[in-house]
């Protein structure tokens, strides 16, 4: 068990110098929105205090609103709101002495000439060399639009400078849409510009996934069907909508959640060892998993929508009386599904997910569940005893209390052999003392330096797609009688704990 304090920095997975980025400018398209001001300029902040950042850099927010230099300060708030600095900080003062904004409708050819103007200003003034990071952080069905506007405009593959573009999620809404975006997209930009984010990726634990698995000698070879029963991967959050009714109706917990971040969790947790921890050889392996999922059966899935209920002793209104939300939606709030990865590794075992809004606590867990050993020995004294027999289970909590932990059976102390599960425990704040970072901050700087493993690729998008998109057509076709099916702060729907209870499985309880 590590217990010892480490002093490590959050994103030096490489030594620093090999990851020091290239002098850029920042231009976050959507910059009014909300991930801006509490993810991304707090993400570049820490990047700034880890002094990670380009000597010469700057941030440029592109929106709609002519918010002029009350955007610095409005992005200033959301820092300090982050915590750990304080508004009158001089560092602080100094990075938002750096940060512009510049007002312009996405479709508005002119509104690109002139933020052209501007970059080109500001490459004169810091030194920035015309480097340029877009992100694209609008609703998504501006996507394709300022990527053609970017490339009739010039600013897509400069004579001069490196140009990247980050899009956040959602990628596409289906199968055909994200085809379509990555063709689009792909028409102006090369593949190595793009980094489809996909902020799970960042996360320190999903990044362990892969430590834990290959930095070490003895899981590995247990890491199969041989030895593992079944796989549990759990998405649950106990905040409801908040505020996002028009986005989420169109969207749904199977687009929100399970397409990407669920998807990759499965996929770092199933994939073969890659022949480096390269972006290439990463994505081959992930690839590899997804297109090795058998079609997932209708009677395979579960979906749900919560009604009203108590959530941390609040009572909470039901989906269906959330602000713009239909009050006969039909939209999922908890899809849970059973997949088999159809492999050498993992013929047999199945994998269950379930992710959802409004469950009983906040919490992102994946559970390996071994099988029992071929003779149960203390059978007797486990029967006698309080606790019983339970399979080896290895948990990776993603969040919150991230860590690992691994339970086994222990001898009870006394004169008989009665035995209790027990639980040896990894936790990431006692043994490394420093929290983890923002997913945000490693994407960054990664997408700054031009490494695009912990990104999704074109390929990888659409093989999620095609998994999900028969199970939304089906859904669609047959609209949910049942709804509401769970009260906000329950563990979803009855359905979720029948999909396991009829393989004689149950979910583990967080
Ligand atoms: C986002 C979804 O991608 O992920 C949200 O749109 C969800 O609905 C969020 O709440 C969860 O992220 P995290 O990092 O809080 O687990």
């Amino acid at each position: 068990m590590a217990t010892a304090k480490v002093t490590v920095s959050s994103t030096s997975m490489k030594g620093a110098s090999e990851r020091a980025p290239e002098p850029t400018i920042v231009v976050i398209f959507g910059a009014s929105g909300d991930l801006t001001k509490r993810k991304l300029l707090p993400a570049l902040y820490h990047l700034e205090q880890d002094g990670l950042l380009p000597k010469s850099f700057g941030v440029v927010g592109v929106a709609r609103r002519p918010l002029g230099d009350a955007f610095a300060k409005d992005m200033g708030e959301g820092i300090v709101e982050g915590g750990g600095v304080e508004a009158n900080d001089p560092k602080l003062q100094r990075f938002l002495s750096l940060v512009k904004y510049h007002a312009m409708n996405f479709d508005d050819p002119n509104g690109y000439s002139g933020l052209k103007q501007a970059l080109a200003e500001m490459d004169k003034q810091l030194g920035t060399s015309g480097n340029r990071l877009f992100y694209l952080a609008t609703a998504p069905e501006y996507f394709a639009e300022i990527i053609d506007q970017l490339g009739a405009h010039g600013m897509a593959k400069p004579e001069q400078g490196t140009v990247r573009v980050i899009i956040e999620k959602p990628f596409g809404h289906d199968l055909d849409s994200a085809r379509a975006l990555n063709a689009n997209v792909n028409s102006v930009l090369d593949e190595e510009q793009i980094f489809r984010i996909d902020h799970y990726l960042g996360k320190e634990t999903v990044q362990n996934i892969l430590v834990f698995r290959f930095a070490n000698g003895i899981f590995e070879p247990i890491w199969n069907r041989n030895f593992i029963d079944h796989v549990q991967i759990t998405a649950a959050e106990s905040i409801g909508i908040e505020g996002r009714g028009p986005f989420y109706e169109k969207a749904g917990a199977l687009r929100d959640v399970v397409q990407n971040h669920v998807m990759e969790l499965l996929s770092f947790v199933a994939m073969e060892p890659p022949i480096s921890f390269g972006s290439a050889p990463i994505r081959t392996e992930k690839l590899k998993v997804w297109k090795a999922i058998h079609p997932i059966p209708m009677e395979a899935t579960v979906r749900g929508q919560y009604g009203p209920g108590t959530v941390d002793g609040q009572q909470v209104p039901g989906y269906r009386q959330e602000s713009r939300v239909d009050p006969k939606s039909t939209t999922e709030t908890f899809a849970a599904l059973r997949l088999e990865i159809e492999n050498w590794r993992w013929a047999g075992v199945p994998f269950y997910i379930r992710a959802g809004k409004r469950l009983a606590k906040r919490a992102t867990e994946i559970t390996i569940q071994f099988k029992q050993p071929p003779l149960l020995l203390f059978r007797d004294g486990a029967e006698n005893s309080k606790c019983g027999i339970e399979p080896n289970i290895i948990s990776m909590r993603i969040q919150p209390n991230e860590g690992i932990s691994l339970r086994f059976a222990a001898k009870v102390p006394g004169t008989t052999m009665q035995s209790c599960p027990v639980d040896m425990n990894f936790d990431y704040a006692t043994a490394f003392g420093v929290s983890s970072a923002n997913g945000y901050e490693r994407l960054l700087l990664d997408a700054m330096i031009g490494d695009a493993t912990l990104f999704a690729h074109r390929d990888g998008v659409e093989a999620t797609w095609s998994l999900m998109t028969p199970l939304l057509q089906a859904w669609a076709a047959n609209p949910p009688k049942d709804f509401p099916n769970y009260a906000a702060g329950s563990w979803g729907p009855a359905a979720a704990d029948e999909l396991l209870a009829r393989d004689g499985r149950q979910w583990r309880k967080l």
